[in-house]
């Protein structure tokens, strides 16, 4: 029984090799694969800016954290995003595990998401359920600027919900997530694209329009038609923008309940003062969605506009993946576009609090000592910069002058034997002797104890710290 069971499997694992091209690498490549980049520690500063601000303002708006897998069955995305998009048909990078599993890195999140919402019951819990997930994602894609195989994104979703009143506050957590970056110039794009009911006669209509147009279509739209018509309509080729200009619009074309759930959403954005365009042809390239879709886009006044995040209405999806009927709304931001952006408009990155302490240490005893003094400051919350490897007190002090320290201890063999340890304030030179077991109370004093950094987890919680809001 087991080997015929193991038999099926190494046939299908032969099957799924036998269409690609193997490229054995001979030599040792130092370098990522195509469209994947490290995150070098001086990028970090942009990057934990964008974690710090997604985060809070996930936590203010009441969305929960749930972290997934990268990896997912491959049929929760084909069923999820659709079998006729782009993602699906070329971009997902899926293989067979050893125990002959077909599985795939996620190319996006909501389908994770929804699965973890049906499988943990989450359908119980007192809606909307708002849950907030971020990491990569991976889209074989052809890599060019703000396009990468492996990109990272922040991502929000709610369910349970709805009303109109839903869509929009997801706009305006949107909106708020970029501009607290300090991206101020930015568009929002906004459309709806029906329901399944209304949705299937304005394709059929799209369809009669674009046949008539098929022979100036670029050759990917020509395979669009049957798949996926509406895509069509934000291709990027010339030809096929002028084709769309004169088509047929979804929002011309919706039932009376989408008509309604759009105008309502109209007027809560007009309520809330959002700058938003009714873009007719903003069709996003997932097909889950219902009624509302929306992007973010970068203000470049000239050259490529940029999306740094989009989302929408996914009314169907939870009852497509198995669970019961469940109306949700969501988006994504794209984080290397939002740091594209800051860089662009020069907003800022996070500033890490800097070590206001240093402690220099002198003789083989003392440098033992030095472990557990510095570990005592730390656990105190006082942020404290050292150089142990170096041996001589003129090259340590050296290091304390370069990072601007306002105080540096020193410990040499005899503070050491005593217990002591010397505070030297860099700025007057003047130097005390101080009994070991008051240095911290003694060094929080002379910090004033309100301008003490606590450093813990990379959070900054002493009373000075700054706010996130940048307007
Ligand atoms: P998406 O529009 O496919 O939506 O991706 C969201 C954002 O990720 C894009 O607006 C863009 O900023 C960024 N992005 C997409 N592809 C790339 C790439 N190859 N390189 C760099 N950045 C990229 C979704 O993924 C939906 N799951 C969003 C959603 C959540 N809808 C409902 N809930």
């Amino acid at each position: 029984m087991i080997s015929k069971k193991k038999k099926t499997v190494k046939k299908k694992s032969r099957k799924f090799k036998a269409g690609e091209k193997i490229k054995e690498q001979a030599e040792l490549l130092l370098q990522p694969l195509r469209g994947m980049k490290d995150i070098l520690p001086e990028e970090q500063p942009y990057w934990d800016q964008v974690r710090r601000v997604s985060e809070k303002l996930a936590r203010d708006y009441g969305f929960a954290r749930i972290d997934l897998p990268l990896l997912e069955y491959t049929n929760l995305f084909s069923r999820g995003i659709g079998e006729g998009t782009d993602v699906i048909e070329k971009e997902m990078y899926s293989f067979l595990t050893r125990g002959g599993d077909k599985v795939s890195l996620r190319p996006e999140m909501t389908a994770g998401v929804c699965r973890a919402y049906i499988q943990h019951g989450m359908n119980i819990l007192s809606k909307p359920v708002k849950l907030f997930s971020t990491g990569p994602v991976y889209r074989y894609e052809r890599p060019q600027e703000g396009r990468y195989r492996e990109h990272y994104q922040v991502n929000y979703d709610t369910f349970g919900e709805q009303d109109a009143i839903l869509d929009a506050q997801i706009i305006q957590v949107a909106l708020r997530v970029v501009q607290n970056l300090g991206i101020k110039a930015v568009q929002i794009q906004v459309n709806s694209i029906g329901c399944p009911f209304c949705r299937k006669e304005y394709r059929e209509l799209l369809v009669n329009y674009l046949e008539s147009k098929k022979n100036k279509l670029c050759q990917d739209c020509k395979k669009r038609m049957e798949l996926n018509p509406l895509r069509i309509l934000d291709c990027k080729e010339d030809k096929c923008s002028q084709v769309a200009a004169a088509a047929p619009q979804s929002i011309d074309h919706l039932c009376e309940d989408c008509r309604l759930h759009f105008r309502s959403l109209l007027e809560y954005l007009d309520e809330l003062n959002l700058p938003y365009m009714i873009n007719p042809h903003l069709v996003r390239g997932l097909d889950y969605y219902t009624k509302t879709v929306f992007e973010i886009w970068s203000g470049q006044e000239e050259g490529r506009k940029y999306s740094l995040g989009g989302g929408g209405r996914y009314d169907g999806l939870i009852k497509v993946l198995g669970g019961e009927d469940t109306p949700a709304v969501g988006f994504a931001l794209g984080v290397e576009r939002l740091i594209g952006e800051m860089k662009r408009v020069q907003a800022k990155a996070y500033k890490y609090p800097k070590p206001k302490v240093f402690l220099a240490q002198l003789g083989d005893f003392a440098k033992k000592k030095s472990l557990g003094l510095f570990s005592e400051l730390e656990k105190n919350g006082i942020l404290v910069a050292e150089s142990f490897g170096r041996g001589s007190l003129k090259s340590q002090l050296k290091v304390a002058d370069r990072l601007g320290v306002e105080i540096t201890l020193i410990l040499g063999q005899k503070e050491a034997l005593d217990q002591t340890v010397i505070v030297k304030n860099m700025k007057t030179g003047v130097q005390e002797i101080v009994s070991a077991d008051k240095l911290v109370d003694l060094i929080k004093k002379k910090l004033k104890t309100s301008s003490v950094i606590v450093y813990h987890n990379g959070e900054e919680n002493g009373n000075n710290s700054k706010s996130l809001n940048q307007d």
